[in-house]
């Protein structure tokens, strides 16, 4: 028998390149040692405690025993739920869109990889702001592109600006990405902040791909700021991602969006018609009721998350080595803990945060996410979308490790 002659490696370059999502894995151990009879408490997945408002599970029924939910509906979303996209974007941003504009997505993460993909060729450089999350180099390189990191430590509340950008910037570069408010920092720029960075993309002629779905969780006298709210010029080379998952509590509906120039929304389309199809008819009608709706289930839950930020907060920082920045949105905190590192505890003396996370885990049952996850080595992310009790609890046992 003659020996095999392909010698090629079994996994294309293209995909065995992508790391795991750090994120999920972290919460997959987390709920794995949970399952096993550990006491683990979970800070690391990113969504909401609560379940979905019951008007949008109603919507939810109603779609499923309508037999048009039951067959292929448009690629690129239901009519319904694009005009209502264009007419929450008027509401909430202030700004009109057609609804010709919107591409429906299996989530917020299916909008960036889709918005990447459409904007990105080989070699082209996407400057990103650094800690970053966790998906965007992953969905930057499969595009062919380039990420060019650009870092904000916790002194400047993790936050770029405009000379930073600057000395990143190359003629190859093509895009930038923003995420206010901030996963994983927390960190939601201000309005001039955002007008400044606005403005030197559009002088410069780079893509913005602003990521806004934390739209509506900001806290104390933080705003949010949509980009082309404050930089209107700018809606030819910009591409919004949303989506319903952080706002309604809904990250396991799978419903997302990006809205775009024409040109992009038309490209994007035409791949997803490929690739996914429509998005789920019943997930759709849900994402329809929760958009058309009003803010009080929202409000209601940021009221929630803004009592267990300041919980946080105050925990963390009573922890010696910690520098915890004041998260203004999102539902994270994300310390420095480089004053941790180097120090022995217990046995061992964690030199990177990710050895601080893996000790804390092992010693104290606590997952939380380190932030190799998301940039440089040095600090955690915790999140807050958890109840008083676990927060309690969950820092207690940290502080008492690291005392
Ligand atoms: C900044 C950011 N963008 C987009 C997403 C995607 O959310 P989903 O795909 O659940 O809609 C997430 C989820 O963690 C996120 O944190």
């Amino acid at each position: 028998m003659s020996e095999p002659t392909n010698t090629k490696p079994r996994i294309s370059a293209r995909l065995a390149g992508i790391a795991e999502s750090a994120t999920l894995a972290v919460d997959a151990k987390a709920k794995a040692l949970k399952a096993a009879g550990r006491p683990v408490i979970g800070l690391g997945a990113g969504e909401p405690d609560f379940p979905t408002p019951d008007y949008i599970v109603q919507a939810a029924i109603e779609a499923a025993k309508d037999p048009a939910s039951h067959r292929y509906s448009p690629a690129g979303g239901q009519p319904a739920l694009k005009e209502a996209i264009a007419a929450k974007t008027l509401r909430d941003s202030g700004y009109e869109i057609s609804p010709g504009s919107v591409l429906v997505t299996n989530g917020g993460k299916q909008a960036v990889f889709q918005a990447f993909a459409a904007i990105v060729d080989p070699g082209d450089e996407v400057l990103l702001p650094s800690p970053y999350w966790t998906t965007y180099p992953e969905a930057i390189s499969l595009a062919g592109g380039v990420t060019v990191p650009v870092f904000a430590g916790a002194e400047r509340d993790y936050k770029v600006d405009v000379d930073m950008l600057e000395a990143a910037r190359s003629n190859r570069t093509k895009a930038l990405l923003l995420c206010s408010p901030s996963n994983p920092t927390g960190t939601v720029y201000t309005r001039e902040e955002t007008e400044s960075i606005g403005r030197w993309a559009l002088a410069h002629g780079i893509w913005v791909i602003t990521d806004e779905i934390y739209e509506h969780l900001v806290y104390g006298d933080a705003e949010f700021t949509p980009l082309l709210s404050v930089v209107p010029e700018l809606a030819d080379t910009t591409i919004v991602v949303n989506g319903v998952a952080k706002t309604y509590a809904m990250t396991g509906w799978r419903v997302g969006w990006l809205v775009g120039p024409q040109d992009v929304v038309k490209a994007a389309t035409n791949f997803q018609s490929h690739l996914t199809s429509n998005v789920a008819n019943v997930s759709q009608r849900a994402a329809l009721a929760a958009v058309s709706g009003d803010l009080t289930a929202v409000d209601e839950m940021r009221v929630a998350f803004d009592r267990r930020r300041r919980l946080v907060v105050d925990l963390l920082r009573g922890i010696d080595g910690f520098e915890v920045p004041e998260p203004k949105g999102a539902f994270y905190a994300y310390p420095s803990v480089e004053g941790v590192l180097g120090r022995e505890i217990r046995g061992t003396t964690p030199r990177t945060s990710a050895e601080l996370a893996a000790l804390i885990l092992e010693q104290v049952e606590v997952a939380v996410v380190p932030g190799e996850a998301f940039g440089p080595s040095g600090f955690l992310r915790l999140s807050y979308a958890t109840s008083d009790e676990n927060l309690t609890e969950a820092c207690g046992r940290i502080a008492e490790l690291l005392a």
